[in-house]
């Protein structure tokens, strides 16, 4: 299988390129400007693609004839996406309808990563049937362009993910490495107690789509971690695995600061189905934590 990934200067797909590799799959990864990935690979192939550029897309893609894309490029910052909706509407919007047709014109399978985020967070345990409700406009980007890939007339599936973490492998920081850096330092960190979330080990994210592919897997399956649990949560538990001060973490509210973009309140995905037909086991935040301090 020939796999084209967008976006793959990002978090996710760095390590879904990774895995792919590992699991023998030739990969094009493709990024807006310079590639950042520091790997090399006889199956790998680097090509510059801006994905909002529907004429640069069908050429990268003519060119490369892919047997699958996955369409993991986005503005994901939900604050940067309700200050800039414009963008936010070209990237996440116009972006994946020109992915789309691009893969329409040779039938190539599609996998796009969707959020946790296109649930209003009122029930929480939201299953693929669940009806979306965004409350930011990140997510209402995010339903639009889910909306473009079910209207695919070729076979589609959609990951839904929930706050991702792991290892940084381009220095970009997360939660946990903040929550190191700032505790170091002798700093306080206000971090929110009214966000509920099934945080989301990166390598279960790669592990699944490898398996997706290799199961020729349809539909809509959520992907996130078993631990329902506040980014608060997530940052004392950071601290008391590294032996630092976690009293140094203050709770916050939506009422302590606010925040561009509203947040859902409690957005846990429910992975059963994703258990029961791509046999996936999520690792545990604990387990996780780990393996991303190591
Ligand atoms: N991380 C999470 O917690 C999380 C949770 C739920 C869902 N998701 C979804 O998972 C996917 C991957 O997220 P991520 O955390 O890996 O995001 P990320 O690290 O921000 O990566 C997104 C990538 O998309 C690229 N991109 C943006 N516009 C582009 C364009 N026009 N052409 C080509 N590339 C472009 C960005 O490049 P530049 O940096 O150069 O702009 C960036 O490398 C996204 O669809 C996101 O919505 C993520």
């Amino acid at each position: 299988m020939r796999v084209l990934i967008t976006g793959c200067n990002g978090f996710v797909a760095h390590y879904t390129i990774m895995q792919l590799l590992q699991n023998n799959f030739t990969v094009i990864a493709t990024a807006k400007n310079a590639i950042s990935l520091n790997i090399q690979h006889p199956n790998l192939l680097f090509v510059a693609m801006d994905f909002t550029n529907s004429q640069q897309v069908q050429k990268v893609v003519a060119q490369t004839q892919p047997t699958h894309i996955i369409h993991a490029g986005a503005i994901s910052k939900p604050d940067d996406c309700e200050q800039n909706q414009a963008l936010a509407y070209n990237i996440n919007v116009q972006g994946t309808i020109n992915v789309v047709n691009a893969a329409a014109l040779y039938k190539i399978q599609l996998l796009f990563i969707s959020t946790d985020f296109v649930f209003d967070g009122v029930t929480g345990n939201y299953t693929e049937t669940s009806a979306r409700s965004a409350v930011n406009y990140y997510g209402q980007t995010k339903i639009e362009a889910e909306d473009i890939v079910m209207a695919y007339p070729n076979p589609w599936c959609i990951v839904r993910i929930a706050l991702v973490y792991g290892k940084p492998l381009s220095g970009r920081d997360n939660i946990i490495t903040t929550v190191n850096n700032k505790l170091l330092a002798g700093q306080t960190y206000q971090v929110f107690t009214d966000q509920i979330r099934t945080p989301t080990y990166v390598l279960d994210v790669a592990n699944v789509i490898v398996t997706i592919l290799q199961l020729n897997a349809v539909g809509i399956y959520h992907i996130s971690g078993t631990d329902i649990i506040s980014p608060y949560q997530m940052a004392v538990a950071t601290a008391n695995h590294l032996g630092l001060n976690s009293q140094l973490i203050i709770p916050a509210t939506k009422n302590t600061f606010t925040q561009p973009a509203l947040r859902p309140l409690i957005t846990n995905l429910n992975t059963t189905k994703a258990k029961n037909e791509l046999h996936f086991v999520a690792t545990s935040f604990a387990k996780g934590l780990a393996a991303t301090l190591s």
